[in-house]
Formats: structure tokens, C-alpha cells, sequence
């Protein structure tokens, strides 16, 4: 079974109208997920919001991600929108610049209009989403090459909507990570939860945890065998077994699978258990196209 999680705090709504609001002085929608669950990271309300926008996708964290998948999917997005592009944010210090230039060749058509009557093309204006922890603030440095907004591991640090003048050719308009009211299904909601954009205070965080492990089983199997080092295939005896393994005993000598949990999930989350994607492209992503 897996866990029901819900959160859409009252300043995610309060981002949706300012984002709603600012959308006419944009030019162009640069659109975050996360590689390893591009579905889920994906924020229906944007589909309502962005109406004819062009819009480019970044699947952030591929290093983390199987990359056969992130081929996959980019192929599928780049049909589904006007582009995209799987970058690691963390690791590539071009990536700001392959996310400038992809921008621009998007919007080459409205800056060929420009040219053509005598106008010198002005700096694309771009809204930078995506929900929590999917990598804004370490895109938006990576494209203004410096500090400019200060990356946290905990989502939902409220920011306002700021625009940055990132490079002569991009304005970038940074806005908070956004969720939405109701996820479709659970296992949107449970994916979102392991992989950190769901605040950690609000979850059972155990059931997370074997959630998660149902789904590596599932996709990827052997591969928490081969971490743990054991074949355990019910989740709650493989929490046990990473409790074994990293030797997390309480006081009174029972394993400690709740910080087990915590355990594995910090290790799913930092990538430790190697490049997974726990989604992959289905059918409905190709009729999933914007109005
Ligand atoms: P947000 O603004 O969308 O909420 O996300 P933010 O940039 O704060 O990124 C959330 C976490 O994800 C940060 O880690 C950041 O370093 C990491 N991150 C972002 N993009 C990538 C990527 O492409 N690859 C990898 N491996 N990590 C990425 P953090 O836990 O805060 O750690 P720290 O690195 O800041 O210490």
C-alpha cells in the first residue's frame, strides 16, 4: 500500500497568484523536474498557468538518474515542449550556460521579429519554476555565476518572486517552489516525499522509506541487495537489514529502523544508491501536451 501525503501550504498558494500575475511579462517558461521522477515533479497547475508560453524543460540531478531513462525522456519532452535539456547542476560548471544558450535559440523566433523591424533584440525574460528541492537556486547560480540566491536542503523556504538580471541576454524572474492541492495518485505524492520536496516534518517517514524501497525493488532489482547485502525483499525486513548493516541499535537493543529510514532516504536523496529513475515514460506523457 502506499502512504497518502498531501501538502500545499498557504504561501504555495500565495506563489501560484503572484506567478499567475507576473506570467504576461514573461517571455519564455523554463520549467525544473527532477530526472529521477520527471512525472511526478511535474506541476499540473503550470499546464493551467503557462497557456501558450513557450516553455523549456531542465531535468535537474541526471547524475543521480538512470541514464538511460534521462535519454529517454528528454527525447519524449523535447516532442511534448519547445525544448529540453538533462543537466547536473551540481557537478557541470557549463550547465548555466547550456540552460542561456537553449533559451535564446527558443525564443529566436520573437528576436528575429525584433530584428526585423530594426529593433536590437532585448534579453529574454524567463520564469524559473519547479517544486521544492528540484534545483532552482543552484540553476539560477549556475546561470548568474554567482551566489545570487541561497540554495537550502529544506523545501518550501518561502522566497518572493524576484527577477534577476542573469546575463546580458536572460532576465531570469526566480519564484518559490510550488506544489499543488491534490496529488492524482498516491504514489505521486510518495515519490515527491522520498526524494525531499515534501517537507520531512509532516511524513511518517518509515512508510516513505519502504515505499521507496517497493519501487528500487521493484525497477531496479538487486541493487538494495547489493548495498545491504541481503535479499530481503519484504521493505520493512530491508529496513531492518540497512539497520543491520549501518549498525543502528537503540538503547534497549532493538534495531533502529526509523533512523534507518532517515538513513536510506538521506542516501536515495544524495544519490548514493547509484543512478535511478523511478519513472518512466508512458504513453500518457505524450497526450499530457498543453492546451
Ligand atoms: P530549490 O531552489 O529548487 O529548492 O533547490 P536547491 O537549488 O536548493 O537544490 C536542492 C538540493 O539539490 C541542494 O542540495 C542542491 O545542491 C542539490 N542539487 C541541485 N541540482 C543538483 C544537481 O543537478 N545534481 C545534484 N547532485 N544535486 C543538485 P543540498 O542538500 O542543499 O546540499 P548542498 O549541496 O547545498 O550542500
Amino acid at each position: 500500500m502506499v502512504v497518502k501525503v498531501q501538502w500545499y501550504p498557504g504561501h504555495m498558494e500565495k506563489a501560484r497568484r503572484e506567478m499567475a500575475e507576473r506570467l504576461k511579462a514573461v517571455d519564455l517558461i523554463i520549467e525544473l523536474r527532477d530526472a529521477r521522477i520527471p512525472a511526478a515533479s511535474t506541476n499540473p497547475l503550470l499546464n493551467m498557468l503557462a497557456g501558450k508560453k513557450p516553455r523549456l524543460i531542465i531535468l535537474s540531478k541526471t547524475d543521480m538518474a538512470d541514464p538511460a531513462a534521462t535519454a529517454e525522456w528528454v527525447a519524449a519532452l523535447k516532442k511534448q515542449y519547445d525544448s529540453c535539456l538533462a543537466v547536473d547542476l551540481m557537478r557541470d560548471p557549463h550547465s548555466g550556460r547550456k540552460i542561456i544558450r537553449e533559451a535564446i535559440r527558443v525564443m529566436e523566433p520573437m528576436r528575429e521579429k525584433q530584428r526585423a523591424k530594426g529593433i536590437r533584440p532585448r534579453a529574454v525574460r524567463a520564469m524559473a519554476c519547479g517544486i521544492p528541492n528540484v534545483g532552482k537556486s543552484t540553476m539560477i547560480n549556475r546561470i548568474a555565476g554567482k551566489n545570487t540566491v541561497k540554495a537550502a536542503d529544506k523545501p518550501g523556504v518561502t522566497r518572493s518572486l524576484t527577477w534577476i538580471h542573469a546575463d546580458p541576454e536572460l532576465d531570469l524572474l526566480d519564484t518559490p517552489g510550488v506544489l499543488w492541492p491534490k496529488f492524482d495518485d498516491d504514489r505521486t505524492g510518495a515519490l515527491l516525499a522520498a526524494f525531499g520536496s515534501i517537507n520531512d516534518d509532516i511524513l511518517d517517514i518509515k512508510m516513505i522509506a519502504m515505499d521507496a524501497i517497493h519501487e528500487i525493488q521493484t525497477l531496479y532489482p538487486g541493487c538494495l541487495e547489493s548495498i545491504y547485502d541481503s535479499g530481503e525483499v519484504n521493505p520493512n525486513g530491508m529496513l531492518k537489514a540497512i539497520a543491520v548493516k549501518r549498525n543502528l541499535v537503540r538503547e534497549d537493543g532493538v534495531l533502529d529502523t526509523r533512523r534507518a529510514a532517515e538513513m536510506f532516504l538521506n542516501e536515495l536523496r544524495k544519490g548514493k544508491l547509484g543512478g535511478l529513475t523511478l519513472e518512466h515514460v508512458r504513453s500518457e506523457e505524450q497526450e499530457d501536451l498543453p492546451e
